[in-house]
């Protein structure tokens, strides 16, 4: 239904004015009976599809994004499509205002987005509420980043820490952005330094908590191998739980459309190679001991499966979702129960 009534229908949009509708669609099917129609629809659970991943026990291997529902209103929602686990943000301790529109763009034939977006959210307090109100039955998880104005390293760090702290009690796990661009520009940690004056005091910070709480740094995939490496191994040696591999890419050239933005951040089916080539090299540098969480470019359920016999544990999906439906969890999981590794 989704690829034949209302993509068509949702796609005479703009695309930031699509994702909203797809949005007040999904809270609208909360009401009775529709919540229960697409839990009946969308679910699927088997018990092989079961994993415990960093000490946390997911229904199934399939996650949502971040940026999909970045500031929390409509995670419980969005649960009932069948997902392992629901990636908010990327949050900051702040609120924090996007560019100028346009800054989303839909490459309908390429199954791919280009955005522009930054990290725009409603601050970590905003979600907090949203959590407190109802908190879904699936994994939730909070990407963190830091806020627009911040410029210098002690400035970011704290900003991180400060995201870091006040959502600890309230969410399963975090992932840790390090390559996100805000109104001031990017922010592109590529090198181990960097990395670990962001993830040292998070680290520290945990240990003054009883409850553990796993934290993942997400990877750019336009980071170079060698600095790829060097970030890997410290994670693996200072006790971070695992990484997200990978995020959007700068790569505009993979995009094959004539018409395109001079910059900008692709995701969807283009960069599902470059993805799978990174989930494969960190798989082998670290010998299968380090989680690895795929996302990029996954489209379909063989995509899924392929990410997952590379070495990724769990996988995850954005710009898949906008093209194939929220079905596409549905058709990954009962895909990955009936042809299993
Ligand atoms: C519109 C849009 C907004 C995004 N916002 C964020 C974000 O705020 N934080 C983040 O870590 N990733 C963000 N991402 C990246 C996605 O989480 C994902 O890593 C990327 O899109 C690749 O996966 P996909 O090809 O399945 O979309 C965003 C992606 C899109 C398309």
């Amino acid at each position: 239904m989704y690829k034949q009534i209302l993509r068509p229908f949702l796609f005479c949009f703009k695309p930031e004015t699509s994702h909203k509708l797809f949005l007040a669609l999904v809270r609208f099917s909360a009401h009775f009976p529709g919540r229960y129609l697409v839990r009946l629809f969308h679910r699927y659970d088997s018990p092989s599809l079961k994993r415990e991943v960093f000490g946390i026990e997911f229904r199934n291997p399939v996650g949502l994004a971040a940026g999909f529902d970045h500031n929390g209103d409509h995670f419980n929602e969005l649960s009932d499509f069948g997902f392992g686990f629901l990636e908010l943000g990327s949050l900051s301790s702040e609120p924090q205002d996007g560019t100028l529109r346009p800054r989303l763009f839909r490459y309908k034939k390429q199954k791919a987005l280009v955005n522009l977006l930054e990290a725009r959210n409603k601050g970590v307090r905003y979600t907090i509420d949203r959590i407190q109100a109802r908190r879904p039955d699936a994994a939730l998880c909070a990407n963190i980043t830091y806020n627009a104005g911040s410029k210098k390293d002690d400035e970011i760090a704290n900003d991180y820490q400060k995201a870091f702290s006040l959502l600890y009690d309230f969410v399963d796990m975090f992932t840790v952005s390090i390559s996100r661009p805000n109104s001031d520009g990017l922010l592109e940690v590529q090198d181990r330094n960097a990395l670990a004056d962001i993830i040292d005091p998070l680290l520290e910070f945990r240990l003054c908590y009883e409850s553990y709480k796993p934290i993942l740094v997400k990877f750019s995939p336009d980071t170079p191998l060698e600095q790829l490496d060097e970030m890997i191994d410290y994670c693996m040696l200072s006790g971070v739980d695992g990484v997200v591999a990978g995020d959007t890419t700068r790569r505009l050239d993979l995009l094959d459309a004539s018409r395109k933005p001079e910059a900008g951040y692709l995701s969807g089916a283009p960069l599902f190679e470059r993805s799978l080539a990174i989930v494969k090299h960190i798989s082998e540098h670290t010998k299968g001991r380090f989680p690895i969480v795929a996302c990029g470019g996954i489209m379909s359920p063989e995509q899924a499966k392929q990410m997952l016999d590379a070495g990724a544990s769990l996988i995850q999906l954005h710009t898949g979702i906008v093209f194939e439906g929220p079905k596409l969890v549905k058709k990954i999981l009962k895909y990955l129960a009936d042809n299993p590794s």
